[in-house]
Order: structure tokens, then sequence, then C-alpha cells
């Protein structure tokens, strides 16, 4: 079973995805259709759009799964499926084609937390040696539209486990970017626009106080009395909003969001024509708090824990800041960080075969009958 072959299956939000995988890491086909074009008109996902978009997408991205990868149905050792977190109507449209294929093939089904696929992102285009040196506990912060997570990973065997030591109150991180992004009329998805403008501004500008980005009891301790390292996004989007208002930027907002509405796919240089130095400098002094926080929380967490290595993933963790601040900052307390390739970062279907691969080297199989856990847990 070592050089087993997964196809994975990943339907859990906006992005209908299907992969070959072999050992867990080495990808042999990854297809992602986006749905970024159906939804942008809301400015947001629309969960009936995104099942319907899922029901039309999930055969041919399948087929052009495995025709990528050189691979038969007959060939798989497995397949495996995204069971949530996620949206039911969108988690259901995988979840039903993974089990009827699974069923004609007479082949393993492997239900996989989508978070846990995200920490497994990062095994993806490493060596088996790579991945056989990790040293552990890892601290695994993950951090997308959906969530901010950090988890302290333990590998035990070829089992992973999982214990949360940390969550947001409220708005995840990618969230607040999205959200910001659309109060400044830049559009959806806000994380990579943000990102592509943020180097244009000057991120001291605008002083965003830590205290707006921090609760009461951020680090009350657990049931078990463990400290907790917890985040809190809401407060800098209203931060952002006040800013907005005192300094009256709300018409150039509209101008800008109606101008950028008529350009189909807009490219950095209509956000760039579309935006004056006080919008850049907001965005830019928006994303070095958000940064500055992310890390700050996890190398906290990462010295109470005494952790030997470091896992950043989930769409925020392609934010091109964040990656290079996180390297120094990590580089100085001695501790590897690691994070997916870019395009990997963001939700796709070889982080949830890679996944899967030790749940099939311990028959961790669900029961048949499983269905899609809008809310589901790790750890
Ligand atoms: O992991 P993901 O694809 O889906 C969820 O599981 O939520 O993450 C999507 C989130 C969105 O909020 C998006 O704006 C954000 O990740 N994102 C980014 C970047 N690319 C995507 N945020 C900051 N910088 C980026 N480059
Ligand atoms: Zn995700």
């Amino acid at each position: 079973m070592p050089d087993a072959t997964i196809l994975g299956i990943e339907t859990s939000c906006d992005e209908t995805g299907a992969a070959v995988v072999r050992s867990g890491q080495e990808i042999l086909s990854n297809v992602v259709a986006s749905q970024i074009a159906t939804h942008q008109p809301y400015g947001g996902v629309v969960p009936e759009l995104a099942s319907r978009e899922h029901l039309r997408a999930i055969v041919p991205v399948v087929r052009q799964a495995l025709a990528e990868a050189k691979r038969t149905y007959e060939s798989l050792d497995a397949v495996a499926v995204t069971q949530g977190p996620g949206l039911a109507g969108a988690l259901l449209v995988g979840i039903s084609f993974a089990k009827a294929l699974a069923f004609a093939l007479e082949k393993p089904l492997i239900a996989v937390n989508h978070i846990e696929g995200h920490i497994h992102a990062v095994l993806l285009e490493r060596s088996r040696s790579e991945n056989n040196d990790l040293q552990f506990p890892v601290l695994a912060l993950v951090v997308s539209g959906g969530h901010t997570h950090l988890y302290l990973a333990r590998q035990e065997g070829n089992s992973w486990t999982y214990q949360n030591i940390g969550h947001t109150r409220d708005d995840a991180a990618g969230e607040a970017f999205d959200k910001v992004a659309k109060l400044l009329g830049l559009g959806y998805p806000g994380g990579p626009i943000v990102d592509w403008l943020a180097p244009h501004g000057n991120s001291s500008e605008v002083n965003f106080p830590a205290s707006q980005l921090k609760h009461r009891d951020r680090n009350r301790p657990q049931k078990d009395d463990q400290p907790r390292f917890d985040f809190s996004y809401s407060g800098i989007k209203t931060a952002v909003l006040r800013y907005v208002e005192t300094h009256n930027l709300g018409s150039a907002i509209e101008t800008r969001r109606r101008a950028l509405a008529e350009i189909k796919e807009p490219k950095v240089e209509d956000y760039l024509r579309f935006c004056d130095r006080p919008v850049l400098d907001l965005v830019a002094s928006f994303q070095r708090s958000m940064v500055e926080d992310l890390i700050a929380k996890t190398l906290a967490a990462a010295e109470q824990y005494d952790v030997r290595t470091l896992f950043v993933s989930g769409g925020v963790a392609a934010n091109r800041e964040l990656r290079e601040t996180f390297e120094r900052a990590a580089a100085m307390r001695g501790v590897p960080v690691f994070f997916p390739s870019r395009s990997l970062s963001t939700d796709n279907a070889a982080m949830i075969a890679a996944a899967a691969f030790p749940k099939l080297l311990t028959q961790d199989f669900l029961p048949a009958d499983f269905s899609a856990e809008a809310g589901l847990r790790l750890g």
C-alpha cells in the first residue's frame, strides 16, 4: 500500500476539485474548476448556485483528473471525498458522486475533514524522505475563508491526531480580507486583490491598534488548563469601516465599485487605475495588521507548546506578505515553517487525497451511510 493511488474529490465551497495522488504526496493530476465568475456579481458565495455548479462540473472534472493522471478507474486504490465542514448542499454533490463511484468500483471510500486536507496540503510536492523526517509536534495554522484555527498535530504510527488550541471567535481571517475588499469597492474574492494592491501602499499610514484585534479572554485556559490562542477579526473590519466614514471615502468607493463591475476580469492595472493613495495605504495597513496578528499568536502558541515545526495552510496562506514575514519571524525563533505552494493553499482535491492516505493505511473508514457535516470539527 505505500504506493497507493487515491482519487480525491472536493466540493465544500466554490471550487469543484478532483485529483489523483500517489502515496499521499505525489500529485499525478489536480483539476480545479473555479466558480468565481458565477458568484462575483453577488459579492460572495451563493450556496444554491454553488451546488448547481458542482453538479455541472463534477463529472467532467473527475474525468479530466483521471485522463491527466493517465489512470483508469480500476487502477485506483481508493476514492476520498470531503465530508465537511462546508456548505451542506455543495458537500452532498461530492459525497453522492464519490459514494456511487466507490460502490460501482468496489473500492474503499474515505471521508476527509476539509481542514485536515489543508494541513496535509503541506506534505504535497515534498519528497518521501523530507516527510519522513518531519519533527513533531507540528503546530498547524489553518487560515482560510471559513477558518482561522491552530492545531497541535502529532503522528502515531500512520495515524495523525489533532488538538485544537485556538480558533477565531468571530470572522475568519479570509473573511476579513473579503469583507474589507468588498467595503472598499474592490470586489470578490478580496484576499488576492488585497495581496496584489498592498505593496503599492504605505503600511505605516493607518494605525490599527492591537486592542482592535484582541478581545477580553483570548488566552482563557481550556478545560484541561492548557492556554488557548484565539483570534478575532471583526474588530479590524469595523475599524476599516470607521476609517472610511471619518475620511469620507464613500463616494470614491462607489465610483470604483461601478467602474470595476464593468470590467470582466479586472487585472492589477485596472485596480490600480481606480485606487487612490488613501485606499492603497488603507489596504497595505490592513494587510500588515492581519499578518502581524496571525504571526504573533502562532509564534506565541509555538513557544508555549514547544513545537518543532510550523505548518501554515488555507487560502490566506497564499498571501505573499504573510509567507515572507512568517519565514523571517520563524527563522529568528529557529523553528522551520512550511507552506503548500501558493496554488495548493486554496481549495483543491489533491489535499483531500493526501489526507486520505494515512486513513487508507490504517483502514480508517466511516460506515457507508455517512453524510455531509456542514459544521464538522477536527480534533
Ligand atoms: O481555503 P480557501 O480556498 O477556502 C476555504 O476553505 O475557505 O480560502 C479562501 C479564502 C478567501 O477568503 C480568499 O479571499 C482568501 O482565502 N485568499 C487570500 C489569498 N488568496 C485567497 N487571502 C489573502 N491573500 C491571498 N493571496
Ligand atoms: Zn478551504
